[in-house]
């Protein structure tokens, strides 16, 4: 499927401007390879996230090159159509076609990226690129540049040079993707419905017997049948004990009659990832020492949410957090002593270990600097974010008995707007009583 190229080729122009701005030069932006994943098969295949946000292109084998100059020029390299090899591994769009359908003034084939690539750097002052984030292509790289000079001392046009500047160019993209536009956040609007209809789901099929795998089954289910086309993460399905590792994907054991169950898992549409946390029963009611905590971390969500507006530091809505946190752990007799004391000896951090949030976007954890100059990064509307409190209580003599193995979030992702902050991941309950209700139903 192909979407407007209209926002794409802004993009672009917003690329160009810049590196105008900045002394003008070539940008050159590839696409990730193909990984083989074992023995003649491929891992589903993902563009790069900055090749597609510049492009909406989404086959392996192509190269973005973006002209600045007097004359700016948008350059694709892909692949060559392939009559033979479409009947294996399916449609090509090739040069020419891609050239109308996605806006570049000129497209070639990826074969001809080694030799277009010296005549398009020579007398040029800057290349801007990724630099050090894949082995390969900083070889590649280093190559052309070596190609340029080879040029300049060779070539018919004698006065011919290489660039002399070379830049990292995913600070500039980063920046740009930090704040998402019109089309973005539709995009990420849809992938939070689908994600939100999928806990529903698990919410309602969710009972004792059942598989963690069932239930990570029926979350796959719902994405791929809401057009979907990739998980953003290895979803977590996690029952009692096991939601206290916070990484665990195993999702293999049965659930269990009085533990909870904690869903970490979004689907990733059309580039853009959604990323939504709950935590329910699995027989369908809280007892107390759950409910008890679960107010808590609901609560810290609350006033996480509540401290997200324009002109807020990053680091609000974690501190937010982390002071309910705090005060619920002392008011529960996990920790002692007072509840500043708990903060500024980071002895909350027994139980919550993590960080409140993190960009959302096109990368579940997306690109985009926490601090500037040293300092924590005021909000801006546009910028999106997860909200995702927790507890995590392990078996321990100090540790009431009531609480052990209980771990807890409640994760939603957020949009900072003109004067607050928005959820975009309302579809799902996230209230006791909601919780409860939808499992009853
Ligand atoms: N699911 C990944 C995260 O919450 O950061
Ligand atoms: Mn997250
Ligand atoms: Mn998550």
């Amino acid at each position: 499927m192909i979407l407007d190229p209209t926002p794409f080729h802004a993009r672009r122009e917003r690329v160009l401007a810049h590196l105008q701005a900045h002394g003008g030069g070539v940008a050159i932006i590839p696409t990730a390879p193909e990984r083989e994943r074992n023995n003649g098969t491929t891992y589903a295949y993902r563009p790069d996230s900055y090749f597609w946000y510049l492009t909406g292109f989404r086959e392996p084998e192509a190269v973005l090159v973006l002209v600045a100059g007097d004359s700016p020029r948008h350059l694709l390299f892909c692949r060559a159509k392939n009559a033979e090899q479409e009947i294996w591994t399916g449609y090509r769009c090739g040069p020419a076609l891609a050239a109308e359908r996605f806006v570049f003034d000129e497209a070639w084939t990826i074969d001809e990226l080694e030799q277009r690539l010296p005549e398009l750097l020579a007398d040029e002052p800057a290349l801007w690129t990724g630099i050090g984030i894949d082995p390969a292509w900083d070889k590649r790289i280093v190559a052309a540049l070596k190609a340029t000079r080879t040029l300049a001392r060779t070539g018919n046009a004698g006065s011919t040079s290489a660039p002399a500047t070379l830049h990292d160019i995913t600070g500039v993209l980063d920046e740009m993707r930090l704040i998402k536009d019109d089309s973005e956040l539709a995009l990420m609007r849809r992938a939070a419905q689908i994600t939100a209809a999928a806990h529903c789901q698990a919410m309602r099929t969710t009972r004792p017997g059942r598989h963690e795998y069932e239930i990570e089954a029926e979350l796959l289910h719902h994405f791929r049948a809401a057009g979907s086309q990739y998980v953003a993460y290895p979803s977590i399905v996690a029952s009692g004990a096991n939601a206290c590792v916070l990484h665990y994907v195993d999702n293999d054991c049965r659930m269990n009659d009085g533990e909870l169950l904690l869903i970490d898992a979004g689907c990733e549409l059309d580039g853009y990832a959604a990323d939504i946390t709950r935590t329910f029963p699995v027989n369908g009611r809280f007892s107390g020492p759950q409910r008890d905590l679960y107010q808590i971390v609901l609560a810290a969500n609350h006033a996480a949410r509540g401290a997200i507006r324009p002109g807020a530091s990053w680091n609000a809505p974690h501190d937010a957090a982390v002071a309910v946190l705090a005060r619920g752990f002392v008011d529960l007799g996990l920790l002692q002593g007072s509840v500043d004391g708990v903060i500024e000896s980071d002895s909350y951090r027994r139980f919550y270990m993590h960080r409140t949030g993190h960009w959302l976007g096109m990368d579940v954890h997306d690109v985009g600097q926490y601090k500037l100059k040293g300092e924590w990064r005021p909000f801006v509307p546009g910028m999106t974010l997860t909200v995702e409190p927790g507890c995590y209580i392990r078996p321990a003599d100090d540790v009431p008995e009531a609480f052990w193995n209980i771990g807890i979030r409640v994760e939603d992702d957020a949009l900072v707007t003109a004067d607050g902050c928005e959820y975009l991941t309302g579809g799902v309950p996230r209230e006791i009583d909601g919780i409860e209700d939808l499992m009853r139903s």
